[in-house]
This record gives C-alpha cells, structure tokens and sequence, in this order.
C-alpha cells in the first residue's frame, strides 16, 4: 500500500481520487445487498459430450476477437498511481486479449500534462481500448472535447459513466443531472457510435435502458449493485456528520446485477453489446451472466485488489481462474461455445423473480 501513500497529489480531482483507490482497497465497499445472481441456476447437464480443452471462450467485441468474453472496467487512480494502474492493467488486459478501458479521463480536460497516465495504446497494440468520462461533463464541456480524450490516447471507444448514487453522497458532489441524455446523443453522432454507456454500481431500470435505447447507445455496462457500493465509499470520506449519515442510509441503494440485465436483454436492440458487471466475483458469476444475456463480464475491485499485492501477474492469473471456472460452468451445461452457453437452459429463482415478475418478465423464460 505504499505506493497510495506517496501518491497523493497536488490538484483537488486527483486527491479525491486517491483517496477513493486507498478506501477501496482498504475498507469494506461491497454492497450488502447481493447481485442476485444466486437466483439464476444454471441447468446442469450429465451428458455433456465435449472435452474441457475444446471449449472456446472467444468472443466478438467492438469488433475484435477477444479470447474470453470478460474485461477490466474503469478506474481512475489519483494522480502518479493513476498512471501505473492503467499501463499495469493494460498488459494485463494485452497478455489475456481481453478488453481494457482507463479510469476517468475527466482530470484531462483541465490538466493535459497527465495525458501520459492514460496512454496506455503501446500497451495493448491489438487490443480493445476504451476511454472514459462522467456523463455530467458532457453537460459542460464541448463534444469535440471530450471525443480528444478518446483521441488523444488512440481509443477504440469512449465509456461515458453514470453515478448519481455516488455524486449525491460526495462532499461537493454534482447536483445537477439534466442534459446528460443529450450529450450521450451528441458523443453518439460525433464517434459514429463507438459509445459505451455504463453505471457504476448501482444498475439500470428498464425506463434507463428504454431511454438509452431510444437514442441508439450500441453498448451498456448496467454495471448493477452487488459489488462495489459507491455511496459506501463516500461515505468513508464525508466529515459531516449529515453526509455520513445520508451515506449509510443509500449504502445499499441500486438495482442488482441480475435483474439490471434481464432487463437491458429485454428493453435493447438485439444487437446492443451488454457488459454485465457489479459484484461479478467468479467464473460461475460470468457463466451465469452470459447465459441470462450479457455478452461479456466485467470486474474492477478484484482486480485492483490483486493488482496491488501481486502486480500485472496477480492480474493475470486472478482472471485465467475466472476462465478456468467459466469453462467448467460451460462443460456442465453443455456449452461449447458462448453462443451455446447464451442458449443453455436455466431457472429464475427467489427474489429476482419478484423483481421480474411486475414487469411480465416470467412467462416463456
Ligand atoms: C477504484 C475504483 C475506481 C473507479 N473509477 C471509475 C471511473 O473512473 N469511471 C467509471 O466509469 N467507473 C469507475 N469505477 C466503477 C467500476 O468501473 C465498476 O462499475 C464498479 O466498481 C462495479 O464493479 P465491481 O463490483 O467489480 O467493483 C471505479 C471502481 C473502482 C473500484
């Protein structure tokens, strides 16, 4: 941990964002509320007829081929770690041909001498790369802006995240949330598409995924609740009493992982790329969130966490585990294939059912 130690530095952005990486990696943020994810069961099948060594985890994603169907979502890092966590994570990311996107290039935008933090492209020459800024700085700056951050580190596209949850908790959080729908429109046209709209642990309701639907996003991360809870974190840094106390009471807050992506796979396109993530901790997390839509998984603070104590192999070997796992979920339902593992027979559950069941989701499951 001494490396967060030494990396505080000097501009108000960046000391925030050190100090969130020092709470995430040293405090209790997981939501206490699960991902749901328990209420999918996946059906086992005892004649599965494949060998574990044919099973083929590669995918299709913004374009590319990746060799298994999960990624390593964004974090931002305060200000030097910043910079070793994304060109760490980056070959992680290269070593496993996986996509990688960087942490919020917000502090860009007023500080370009950091661009270097994030130019991690030489990393991960072949690879998926994607950018990342707050859906809020769309209200305020120019699209031509923020399509120079995608530009300025040779992105394949550009995340634009959503996190009232945490805003209304951060000491001299944003208020102000209209417009952000219009600026997404706006990137949309200017990028010709190459979006990716994501939570950040607090998931998307059908009426979200309608609206982002209605103006045409071809990639949503409902990144859900289960996992990391921003509010918690937060609250971990107010000072004012009022604040903490707020913070504790929306510690829990957000739509789980699950039913965030029953809904995304029954409110999008066919063809809209959905990454499940929030709480995603295992392979049979990943099998599960395939089988009920997602195209890939995504995780963040597990892989920090092992990134800190074990540096890029850490990375590398915490995820061939969740592959390992993954294809043995994918050998007992008779999967071969993530085509044939989207398709694989399985059972809703428990609470999830009662999230689904307003929405007449439960019929021809
Ligand atoms: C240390 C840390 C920093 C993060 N910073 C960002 C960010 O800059 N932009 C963003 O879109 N999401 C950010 N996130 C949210 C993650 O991408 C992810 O949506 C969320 O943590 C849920 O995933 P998890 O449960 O696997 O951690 C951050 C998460 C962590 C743990």
């Amino acid at each position: 941990m001494k490396e967060l130690e030494t990396s505080i530095q000097e501009t108000p952005i960046s000391r925030r964002k050190s100090e969130h990486l020092r709470i995430v990696a040293e405090m209790d943020v997981e939501h206490k509320k699960s991902t749901l994810l328990e209420c999918v069961q996946l059906m086992h099948n005892a004649l599965p007829e494949l060998d574990f060594d044919h099973i083929d985890l590669s995918t299709r994603f913004f374009r590319k081929e990746i060799s298994s169907p999960v990624m390593i979502t964004s974090m931002t890092g305060g200000a030097e770690f910043a910079d070793k966590m994304n060109h760490g994570l980056a070959e992680v990311a290269d070593q496993l041909n996986i996509p990688f996107s960087v942490g919020s290039q917000r502090v860009m935008l007023r500080h370009p001498e950091v661009t270097s933090h994030f130019a991690v492209r030489s990393h991960i020459p072949d690879g998926i790369l994607l950018g990342n800024i707050g859906g809020i700085q769309l209200t305020e700056y120019s699209v031509d802006q923020i399509a120079g951050l995608m530009e300025a580190i040779d992105a394949d596209g550009m995340c634009v995240h959503l996190n009232a949850a945490q805003e209304m908790i951060q000491h001299d959080g944003q208020v102000t949330f209209r417009g952000v729908l219009d600026g997404i429109a706006r990137l949309l046209d200017r990028l010709e598409g190459n979006v990716l709209v994501k939570e950040t642990g607090a998931g998307m309701s059908p009426d979200t995924l309608e609206r982002l639907s209605s103006i045409g996003v071809p990639y949503i991360d409902v990144s859900g609740a289960g996992g990391t809870s921003w509010s918690k974190v937060e609250t971990y840094r107010a000072e004012e009493e009022s604040l903490a106390k707020k913070g504790k009471l929306f510690s829990d807050w957000g739509i789980p992982t699950a039913f965030s992506l029953v809904a995304a796979r029954k409110m999008m396109s066919p063809s809209t790329g959905l990454i499940a993530s929030g709480g995603i901790r295992n392979g049979l997390d990943v099998a599960k969130s395939i089988a009920i839509g997602a195209d890939v998984a995504g995780f963040a603070r597990p892989v920090l966490l092992e990134f800190l104590k074990n540096g890029v192999e850490g990375g590398v070997n915490w995820i061939s585990q969740i592959n390992r796992e993954l294809k043995t979920a994918m050998l007992l339902t008779g999967s071969s294939s993530i085509a044939g593992l989207k398709s694989c027979p399985k059972v809703f559950t428990g609470e999830l059912r009662e999230w689904m069941q307003p929405f007449g989701w439960l019929s021809g499951e």
